[in-house]
């Protein structure tokens, strides 16, 4: 028996993450080191949200290779796939029975309601059908597998209120038990700045690359905003990027930099020199591990297949209660 498997009897925590784009730093923070550390208390399943890509990506090439870029991430920053289920939404089909039988029970008004949805018709857009339903496979993905808890950024928690709200209507009408019904676990973790000050995203374009080579990594940290006193004078340190995110990734040597750049004598250059420094020490090892897993595609696969034939496992187990409470079987 696998450790996975003797970690039954405690709680499940399952997330999913999105293939959109390559990984920025501010995702590794705020997202990945966060979530890894949950496996010492939890069973943990992560899975790669490939279909609720489709609402975005358009480019089959770019999704497939986003797949195995945030797979290979994930394992190189250390997931070990032998106490984790890492696998693909889209190898286990049984969501979309529990998304159908979910959709049976939502009104069309809660899913209206949704801020994805709402935030689109508001900019004037036409969503896809596929952006009004996200929320549901949403739903099945968490409830197929009897999570209880889900860690999440603020974002999701609307979704998470649909998803506790869904289940327990489904026990309601159907039986008790039918559904675990799971909780948010909302992230506390600070919100990483990109390199303009503003929050880190892939779409603003001010992220900090996560495995981009060492020359890259140091021409975006040396490109990142700063003040403009001298060499000599002294600079607030508290609500200066570069030292906030000294802070997120060596908090042990934070209070030095601070003092360095209160006394002067210290320039916003060797700020960002420590701060690429502490980020390569971080992510070098990582790097490498992550081009290594990224180069061999068969073995990443198999991993993720792995983990897909043990999620269809537990699939299984719950689609057959939900089939025969709702009267299919
Ligand atoms: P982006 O905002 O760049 O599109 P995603 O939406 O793919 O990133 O985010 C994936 C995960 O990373 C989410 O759980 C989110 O909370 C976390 N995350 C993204 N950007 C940041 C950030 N700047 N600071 C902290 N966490 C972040
Ligand atoms: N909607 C989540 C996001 O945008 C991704 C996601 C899909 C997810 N299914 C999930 C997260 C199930 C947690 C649980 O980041």
């Amino acid at each position: 028996m696998s450790t996975w498997d003797n970690l039954r009897p405690v709680k499940t925590s399952l997330t999913g993450i999105k293939p959109t784009h390559l990984p920025h730093l501010g995702n590794y923070l705020g997202a990945i080191r966060p979530a890894l550390s949950l496996v010492e208390e939890y069973r943990t399943l992560y899975f790669i949200a490939d279909y609720h890509a489709l609402t975005s990506v358009r480019e089959a090439a770019a999704l497939r290779g986003y797949i195995r870029d945030v797979a290979a991430t994930w394992l190189a920053c250390g997931l070990d796939p032998d106490r984790t289920l890492l696998y693909r939404q889209s190898d286990v089909p049984q969501v979309f029975e529990l998304t159908w039988v979910l959709s049976c029970l939502l009104a069309t008004g809660q899913l209206e309601r949704g801020h994805a949805y709402k935030d689109a018709v508001a900019r004037g857009e036409a969503p896809s059908a596929g952006l009004f339903n996200y929320p549901v496979l949403m739903a099945a993905d968490i409830l197929l597998y009897d999570t209880d808890v889900v860690p999440v950024g603020k974002d999701q928690k609307q979704h998470l209120e649909l998803t506790r709200d869904v289940a327990q209507r489904l026990n309601h009408v159907y039986g008790e038990g039918t559904l675990v019904v799971p909780e948010a676990l909302i992230s506390e973790a600070p919100l990483v700045p990109g390199t303009d000050g503003e929050k880190m995203s892939k779409s603003r374009g001010n992220g900090i690359p996560l495995f981009a080579p060492p020359k890259k990594l140091r021409k975006v940290i040396m490109g990142i905003k700063t003040t403009s006193e001298t060499l000599e004078d002294p600079k607030a340190a508290e609500g200066s990027t570069v030292y906030e995110l000294y802070a997120l990734v060596a908090p042990d040597r934070a209070p030095e930099m601070k003092k360095q750049l209160e006394a002067g004598g210290y320039g916003w250059g060797h700020a960002k020199q420590d701060l690429y420094e502490a980020i390569e020490a971080e992510l070098g090892p990582k790097r490498e591990a992550y081009l290594d897993i990224r180069a061999d595609e068969p073995r990443l696969d198999a991993i993720l297949h792995a983990g897909a034939d043990r999620a269809r496992a537990i699939a299984d187990h719950t689609m057959a209660r939900v089939r025969h409470a709702v009267g299919i079987e």
